[in-house]
Parts: structure tokens; C-alpha cells; sequence
């Protein structure tokens, strides 16, 4: 990775290749919404799966839950996010820009330096209506947070689950917050989608459960290729704890704007289940068989974003370098993530070639996702493939004719082998799996 990448950089590449497009721009966009374009959201898929294959499918004490965006109002009551989820606004009283007070360096406006009002409080949560009457009893919001949904069904989830704690409920999608300040492209938004999991413990257990999951979080971005020296945990002072949260620490990333916040993991004691259990009048409690005992169980709460991770992948996979006198710009992402897993190229449009290499498409696509592209020059499609991070590009030339192999060029050291057709799929599974394949031998030459 060059020392410094600029988010200018990220958002250009972003734009050129299908990643992320700004929101409804014919109509010259709407501010800190964006759209995923075809490659934004296979990575963004990508990423999702990935966190649900390490916290759900690859452990036996996390189930998965997915709950509507909109609740009963009363939750929120419940939860402390109507009277406490809210930032201090100061608006300038020459340009009328908005600002949150806590995070302004001096009291007056940054952009025009003129003098602000009074902080007041204002909630983050956006209200809507539900059903044709726009009236106060008709109100209700859209979840600032996916967790809420889990505690509301954690009685229904432990009794048909039937799992003993300690145990997890996961959860991924949108929530949404009226952002006072937003910015620096994906990574503060009003709409985003959130990878929850709610981790239920013994009280007395969770300090032990919660260094647990911090250690758990943090390795998961490293296994998927950021580089630990680009993160760091950080914990909260006490003034800086959210209304729920006995301790939390953050993980975070050196974007390019600084460190700054990727995933948070809290401690939130048994406040939400006593809140519901409170307001909604039923027990929220768990019977613990082998102790005899019935408690409120404690909470332990890892909370990423999917466009905050999804931010960090690509600007921790960019790259750029010298090859023979060129400028190339290499996207490096882990092969869990890439959106495209293998592109197969022929030499170049040819009424010989077209067939074999749309055999080969065909004979790839049904188990890794696959691209086909013979428009342009070979280089040219090389390098859309770098940008996009393909970790593999398969290319079918004239020799394939008569040989039956064709060329694996690897996206990362421009290796290349040849390898017979028969053989690609099951050389191409055991690499992008990161297994050893033994084929040294067919190494060739570094080529651009
Ligand atoms: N349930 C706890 C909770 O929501 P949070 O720290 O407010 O905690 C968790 O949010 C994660 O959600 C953050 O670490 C971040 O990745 C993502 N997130 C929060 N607000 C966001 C925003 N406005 N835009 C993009 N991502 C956001």
C-alpha cells in the first residue's frame, strides 16, 4: 500500500469501476446517500457472508435472526434512545450550517467562522408514519440500531432455539440515523447496515466473555487481509460511554481521514432486557437448569458496519506500483472478498477462440463467480481486473486450440501457469481457498 491513500483515490476507483455510485445522481445526488454499483455489491455481499460464516455458521452457540426495520414505538422508549440517543446541534447564525457541538475544535462555524447558537439536544432517530394518517399516535421510527430486534425476541429465539447460554443472536441489516454531520464518502451515512451480534452471558462471566470477543473481532479483519498495524483498539472513557454500556471498546482503522471508528464492542450489562422486561410487563429472565438459578443475562455486543468494513477492505487492498516503466493499480483483496473470483479472457474476440473460452466461462461459473470479458486489449482488461481485485484472470489463446491448457495469470505477483481445461477448476478452488497446490512446475515466466 502507498504510505498515504487518499480517499479522492478510493472514491475515483470506486466510481470508474462499479463499486459505489452516488445516490439518484441524474438528479444530481442526495448528500451522503450512495448506491452499490455490480462490484460494490458483490463485495459488500462478500462481507456480509463473511462475518456470518465466522460468527453463526462456524459456531454451535450463535443462531441468526433478521427483524423488521420498523417496531413498536414503545421499544424505543424502552431502549433510552427517545430521551437519550441524541448529539448536541449548534447551527451558525450567518450561513445556518448545522454542527455537532462535540466534535467542533473552537465556538464558531468552520465554514464561515460565524458565531453559533446555543447547543441544544437533537434525537438522531427519523420518525415516519405508519398507515394513511399522519398523526402523532401513528408515529413510529426507524431502527437506529439492528440489536433491539434481537432483545425484543430473545425469549422467542432461546425457546425454539433451544440453546443454553452462553449463547449468541446475530443479526445484519439497515438501520438508519439522522446524522448531524456526515462524510468522508461511505463511512458516515444517514442510511447504513450494521453486523450485529448480541451475545448472551452469565453476569459474573461477561468480563472474561468480553475480552473474549474483542480478541475474536480484531483477528477477523486481520484474517481477511487488513494490516494489524492499520488497526488498534481503543477504549472508552467513562464520559464517552453510550447510555446502555458498562465498557466498550473500539476497534479502529487508520483511514485515510485518521483513526477512526470500524467496530465497537460493548459491555451492556442487562440493561436492555430489564428495560423490556420493565416496560412490556413480561420476564425477561433465563433458567439456568444445571445451576438451579434464574438470572437477567448480561450482554456482550460486537457491532460493525458493513460500508465502514467495506470502506476499509478496499483502501487497506489498494495498491499501486511500477511495472516495466507502467503505473499499475492493483487492488489486493482477499479472495473471500473479491467480487469477481476468476475472469476469463480470450487472446482477443475471435471467431476461434470465442468458443473454448465461453466453454471455459461456463465450465467456471457454476461454482466460483466468474467474469468474461474480449473487449479491448489483453493489457487493458488486465488492468480492469487489477482495479477490481480479481484475484485470478484465466486467458485462452491460440495454443489452447491444440494444447487444451490455458494461462492462470495471478493478480498479485503476475505469475503465470499453464494448466490443462480439465484441471482449472479444482487448481483454481484449492487457491482461492489459499490451500498449497503443488503446481511449481508450471510456473512461468512474471509477465504485465
Ligand atoms: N448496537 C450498537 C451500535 O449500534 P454503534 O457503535 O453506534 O453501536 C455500530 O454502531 C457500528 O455501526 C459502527 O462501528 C459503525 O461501523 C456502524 N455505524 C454506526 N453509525 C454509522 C453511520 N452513520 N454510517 C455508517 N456506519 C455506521
Amino acid at each position: 500500500m502507498p504510505a498515504k491513500v487518499d480517499m479522492d483515490k478510493i472514491v475515483s476507483l470506486c466510481k470508474r469501476r462499479g463499486f459505489v455510485f452516488p445516490s439518484s445522481e441524474i438528479y444530481g445526488g442526495l448528500a451522503s446517500c450512495w448506491d452499490y454499483g455490480p462490484m460494490g455489491v458483490e463485495l459488500k455481499r462478500n462481507v456480509r457472508d463473511a462475518w456470518w460464516k465466522a460468527v453463526v455458521h462456524e459456531r454451535d452457540d450463535v443462531v441468526g435472526l433478521d427483524t423488521s426495520i420498523m417496531m413498536h414505538p414503545r421499544v424505543w422508549v424502552a431502549s433510552g434512545h427517545v430521551d437519550g440517543f441524541t448529539d448536541p446541534l449548534v447551527e451558525c447564525k450567518s450561513c445556518h450550517l448545522r454542527w455537532r457541538a462535540d466534535e467542533l475544535e473552537k465556538q464558531r462555524c468552520p465554514q464561515c467562522d460565524g458565531e453559533l447558537t446555543e447547543p441544544r439536544m437533537f434525537n438522531l432517530m427519523f420518525k415516519t408514519f405508519m398507515g394513511p394518517v399522519e398523526e402523532e399516535a401513528s408515529t413510529v421510527y426507524l431502527r437506529p440500531e439492528t440489536a433491539q430486534g434481537i432483545f425484543v425476541n430473545f425469549e422467542n429465539v432461546i425457546t425454539t432455539s433451544r440453546k443454553k447460554l452462553p449463547m449468541g443472536i446475530a443479526q445484519t441489516g439497515k438501520s438508519f440515523r439522522n446524522e448531524i454531520t456526515t462524510g468522508n464518502f461511505i463511512f458516515r451515512t444517514r442510511e447504513f447496515e450494521q453486523l450485529e451480534l448480541e451475545y448472551f452471558v452469565k453476569p459474573g462471566t461477561d468480563g472474561e466473555w468480553f475480552d473474549y470477543w474483542v480478541k475474536e473481532r480484531f483477528d477477523w479483519y486481520v484474517k481477511l487481509g487488513i494490516r494489524k498495524g492499520n488497526l488498534r483498539l481503543r477504549q472508552h472513557r467513562k464520559d464517552e460511554l453510550a447510555h446502555y454500556a458498562k465498557a466498550c471498546y473500539d476497534i479502529d482503522y487508520l483511514f485515510p481521514m485518521g483513526w477512526s471508528e470500524l467496530e465497537g464492542i460493548a459491555n451492556r450489562g442487562d440493561f436492555d432486557l430489564t428495560q423490556h422486561a420493565k416496560s412490556s410487563g413480561k420476564e425477561l429472565s433465563y433458567y439456568d437448569a444445571e445451576a438451579n438459578e434464574k438470572y437477567v443475562p448480561y450482554v456482550i455486543e460486537p457491532a460493525a458496519g458493513v460500508d465502514r468494513s467495506v470502506l476499509a477492505f478496499l483502501i487497506d487492498a489498494y495498491d499501486e506500483e511500477e511495472v516495466e516503466g507502467e503505473k499499475r493499480t492493483v487492488v489486493r483483496l482477499h479472495s473471500a472478498l473479491a467480487p469477481i473470483k476468476v475472469a476469463v479472457l480470450p487472446l482477443s474476440r475471435n471467431e476461434k477462440l470465442t468458443p473454448m473460452a465461453k466453454a471455459v466461462y461456463r465450465q467456471l461459473c457454476p461454482s466460483l463467480v466468474t467474469d468474461y470479458d474480449d473487449s479491448q486489449s489483453i493489457g487493458r482488461r488486465y488492468r480492469r481486473q487489477d482495479e477490481i481485485g480479481t484475484p485470478f484472470c484465466v486467458t485462452v489463446d491460440f495454443e489452447s486450440l491444440e494444447d487444451k491448457q490455458v494461462t492462470i495469470r495471478d493478480r498479485d505477483s503476475l505469475a503465470q501457469i499453464r494448466v490443462p481445461i480439465d484441471e482449472l477448476n479444482k487448481i483454481l478452488e484449492a487457491k482461492l481457498k489459499g490451500e498449497a497446490f503443488d503446481a511449481s512446475s508450471l510456473w512461468a515466466t512474471r509477465q504485465k
